[in-house]
């Protein structure tokens, strides 16, 4: 297997991006990271989209994208995994040059979701889950992940105030962020007085409806040695993926998030690290118990003790292991397929040194988990400056 680098990384704005089309807003993110690689050309596209068809009713999206950007000809492939195709995208790409199939490769997420209605979009997210167990019977994914912070609350005593400071922290981080979809400062009672979605995840609780685009250039570490200059190179080192039930009812235990676990085990056995040795880590937070259940399947936190860490601000910009210094999908936005790319755009800019005022110092190993539907699917990245 080839060691693989990042050389190039870009993304749009997030937020309702009503002036721009999809395809524009993905040419802008590829745009940028191409330009931030400094190359002109690709061996391989993939582009990571959850829904465009019933977002935008555009599918065959990979091959018109790679049109937009006066590609034709370059071999170019969607992936798909709800929210988690971002991250499927990463580790397609990944795989493509550690084989020795492609030597330079655009990796890209997308996802325009607000030319939907509310309704419409919720819709959308929900073919995510179960559609014959789950949706038809009208649970959407706030009330998914309500059913798993009831069971959360339960076993293991995680507070509602603990689910609160999730929300206050990475609207915190994303007032540090120029990208970020809101910015917006927000205190425990914000949280706590916001309008009622699912019982007991509140609006201040859920990830928002987001457009955006992001997109990371990915070849050989040798060659990205000779691209980089002066800057770091930062190389993927663990790339894990893994499934679990989509359905809730059919999982023996609903206090944790199996897919993460095993995807985050995979990753750091390829890396040869352990969570001690990651100095930050953007996790897949579409809603706070999500941030929280996230933080004790990768091990960084034991069973039960993400919530108390939140509150200990152990997971703070200064804490022992800084989570979502981008704001998360929280504040930064959910734009479904482009997160898991936006992810590890901020997990490189991180380890540059270039992410400005939420600069965690001297990191120099990160991990992004980006996950799909209740946990059905996860993908982790390990990242280091090599
Ligand atoms: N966090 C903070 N503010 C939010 C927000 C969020 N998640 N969602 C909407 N808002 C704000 C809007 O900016 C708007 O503010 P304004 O009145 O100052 O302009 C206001 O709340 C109403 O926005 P609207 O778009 O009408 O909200 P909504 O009620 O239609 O949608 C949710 C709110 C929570 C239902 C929606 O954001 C949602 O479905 N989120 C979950 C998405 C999801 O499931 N993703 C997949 C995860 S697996």
């Amino acid at each position: 297997m080839r060691d693989v680098a990042i050389v190039g990384i870009g993304m749009t704005s997030f937020g309702e991006l009503w002036q721009t089309s999809l395809r524009s807003m993905w040419a802008e993110a590829a745009l940028a990271a191409l330009d931030d690689a400094g190359v002109e050309s690709v061996d391989l596209i993939t582009v990571g989209c959850m829904s465009s068809g019933l977002f935008t009713g555009q599918e065959h999206l990979a091959a018109l994208l790679a049109d937009e950007l006066g590609m034709a000809g370059v071999p170019a492939a969607r992936v798909e995994s709800a929210c988690a195709s971002g991250g499927l995208a990463v580790r397609a790409g990944f795989a493509e040059v550690a084989a020795g199939l492609a030597d330079t490769v655009l990796v890209t997420g997308v996802e325009k979701m607000t030319d939907v209605d509310g309704a419409d979009a919720t819709y959308a997210l929900g073919t995510a889950a179960d559609s014959e167990w789950e949706g038809f019977h009208g649970v959407t994914f706030p009330g998914l992940y309500a059913m798993l912070a009831r069971i959360h609350m339960l076993q293991h005593g995680t507070t509602r105030e603990q689910l609160a400071q999730v929300a206050v922290k990475n609207h915190a981080n994303g007032l540090l962020n120029p990208r970020a979809q809101f910015h917006l400062k927000v205190g425990v009672d914000d949280v706590l007085r916001s309008t009622m979605v699912a019982d007991p995840l509140r609006l201040l609780d859920c990830s928002p409806v987001t457009d955006g685009a992001a997109a990371v250039v990915l070849t050989t570490v040798d060659r990205a040695r000779e691209l980089a200059g002066d800057r770091p190179v930062v190389a993927i080192t663990g790339s894990g993926m893994a499934t679990d039930t989509v359905t809730l009812a059919n999982r023996p235990a609903l206090g944790e998030l199996n897919a993460v676990k095993l995807a985050g085990e995979r990753a750091y056995a390829m890396a040869g690290k352990t969570p001690e040795d990651i100095h930050l880590v953007e996790v897949h937070d579409c809603f706070t118990i999500a941030e929280i259940m996230a933080t004790e399947a990768l091990g960084f936190f034991d069973p039960g003790f993400g919530g108390s860490a939140v509150e200990r601000g152990l997971t703070g910009l200064q804490g022992k292991i800084p989570v979502n210094t981008s704001g998360g999908l929280k504040s930064k936005g959910h734009p479904v397929g482009a997160t898991g790319v936006a992810q590890v755009v901020e997990v490189t800019e991180q380890l540059r040194g270039e992410s400005g005022q939420r600069q965690v110092e001297g990191a120099r190993v990160g991990m992004a988990q980006n996950m799909g539907g209740s946990g059905g699917s996860s993908v982790v990245h390990i990242l280091e400056v090599v």
